[in-house]
């Protein structure tokens, strides 16, 4: 979603992290966008509403009507806005949003707006894991129109580990940059890698196309991605100065000007990967493969189809790379020879001849590995961490691609379990380390994945 000049309304409630609004609330403006704000009596404890109103240069909606209340703005406020917003949210306005409960300004506003919602919850972790909340939770993610935001593990303002912290402002505006025109959001990710399948677009374009593709071939379609700014400049976070290159979507090899194998990954992963490490201060360049999936404005996306496009697109952006992420589902094989016309349908038996494409993961390292040696071991350190899609004997396979590919790290996932795979919002995965036993695969959300390469990576960066 292009944030310029969008109207939205923002609800805190009484929360510890409520001083974050305040940072959001100015993003969202250098966005572009228009901010009016909501509170609950208790958020008021936490910050003067007269910050929010300055900020925002509107009046703050009170149930107390301290700042210039007016007669309908339960009413006026939602029906203005084209984006709710609730952050943080605590457990208190969860439950009554759930309930259907009504009786302070930021839950009056979830009920009358009509426009879509996203909730930020934020609490203390026994609070988050409590039967209640889980619930309620899970009663708002059923609403229309409503989008739920993760809360990432780590250290609570109460001193405690673990889930219930409110997702970084920036991470937050980054979301909603990957929200379509239409308002739909998209999750941030899901797992990546897929089987193969054979493909054919519905509309072929004539358009002529290059670089591993027969004549005639269409374009790549258009990765979603909002508008480009500059990575963020502050430099506490702890990503300030460095790059990470990630590969994203799938690969289409071409069979013929229509047709093409390819695979199922939609993108997501790759999507939270992005939004992670760029809220943490990384620039963020991209390599990506077709997919659904929107990145969010800040991160540098260049278009390829092919895995061969791929492998020259990550390896001229390696030099530069602090940290290389390999998560694109990229076919390991294409047709030996791509129909310069569309293959006619005889009926018969076709045989489609296959060829292994280039090991992109496998060059990266080699690359490194030479540059390392060339440099008498005075190299810039730079992390490389690939993606194993494994469907039996998990420990096995990933141990012997972990060791083949060079790598510092495989991000082993599993996404054939029931409650995990395509689509979902959670999958089974486990960070394989070299020298180290490989870990059991542990059920996780789609921010937990891409936080465990981040961390991975900042170790190794700062070590
Ligand atoms: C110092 C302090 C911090 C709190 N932090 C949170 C929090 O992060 N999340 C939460 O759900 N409740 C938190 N609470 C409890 C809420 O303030 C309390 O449930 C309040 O009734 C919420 O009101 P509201 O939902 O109308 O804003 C905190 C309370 C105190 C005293």
């Amino acid at each position: 979603m292009e944030l310029a000049g969008k109207k939205i309304l923002l609800g805190v409630s009484g929360g510890i992290a409520v001083y974050k609004s305040c940072e959001l609330l100015r993003l969202l403006q250098k966005k572009g966008a228009t901010v009016r704000v909501c509170m609950t009596d208790a958020a008021t404890e936490f910050v003067a509403p007269l910050t929010f109103a300055s900020l925002s240069k509107c009046p703050v909606y009170l149930k107390s009507g301290a700042v210039e209340a007016r007669p309908f703005q339960h009413i006026d406020f939602p029906r203005w806005a084209d984006l709710y917003l609730v952050v943080p949210a605590t457990a208190n306005v969860i439950g009554k949003f759930a309930c259907g409960i009504a009786d302070d300004p930021v839950s009056l506003c979830f009920m009358s707006c009509t426009c879509p919602r996203v909730i930020a919850p934020a609490m203390n972790v026994a609070m988050y894991n409590s039967p209640a909340v889980k619930r309620n939770l899970e009663i708002l993610r059923g609403f229309e129109d409503t989008v739920v935001l993760e809360s990432p593990a780590g250290e609570l303002a109460c001193g405690e580990v673990g889930r219930g912290r409110l997702m970084e402002p920036a991470e937050i505006v980054a979301y909603l940059e990957t929200r379509d025109n239409e308002g739909e959001c998209l999750p941030l990710a899901t797992v990546s890698a897929g089987c193969t399948k054979v493909g054919e677009p519905a509309e072929p374009s004539a358009t002529p196309s290059s670089g591993g593709h027969p004549r005639n071939a269409p374009e790549p379609p258009a990765v979603p991605v909002a508008a480009d700014v500059a990575p963020t400049q502050d430099a506490t976070l702890p990503g300030h100065g460095k790059k990470v290159v990630l590969t994203a979507g799938r690969t289409e090899e071409a069979i013929d000007p229509v047709r093409y194998i390819s695979n199922r990954s939609s993108g997501k992963t790759a999507v939270a990967l992005a939004s992670v490490f760029y809220a943490n201060g990384f620039e963020v360049e991209v390599v990506a493969g077709p997919m659904e999936a929107a990145f969010p404005g800040g991160v540098k996306v260049t278009r390829v189809q092919s895995a061969r496009e791929m492998h020259d697109a990550v390896m001229s952006r390696l030099e530069s790379a602090d940290a290389v992420v390999h998560c694109a589902a990229v076919a390991d094989y294409r047709p030996a020879h791509a129909a310069d016309e569309k293959i006619k349908d005889s009926r018969s038996q076709l045989v489609l001849e296959l060829v292994p494409n280039p090991n992109i993961l496998r060059d990266c390292t080699a690359a490194r590995a030479s540059r390392t040696a060339d440099a008498a071991g005075d190299a810039r350190r730079q992390v490389i961490v690939g993606f194993a899609l494994e469907t039996d004997h998990f420990e096995e396979h990933a141990a012997e691609k972990l060791e083949k590919s060079g790598a510092d790290a495989l991000l082993l996932n599993a996404p054939v379990a029931s409650d995990s795979g395509f689509g979902r919002d959670s999958v089974r995965f486990a960070l394989v380390e070299k020298g180290k036993p490989v870990p059991p695969l542990a059920m996780g959300e789609k921010v937990d994945l891409a936080e465990t390469i981040l961390n991975f990576c900042l170790e190794r960066l700062n070590a």
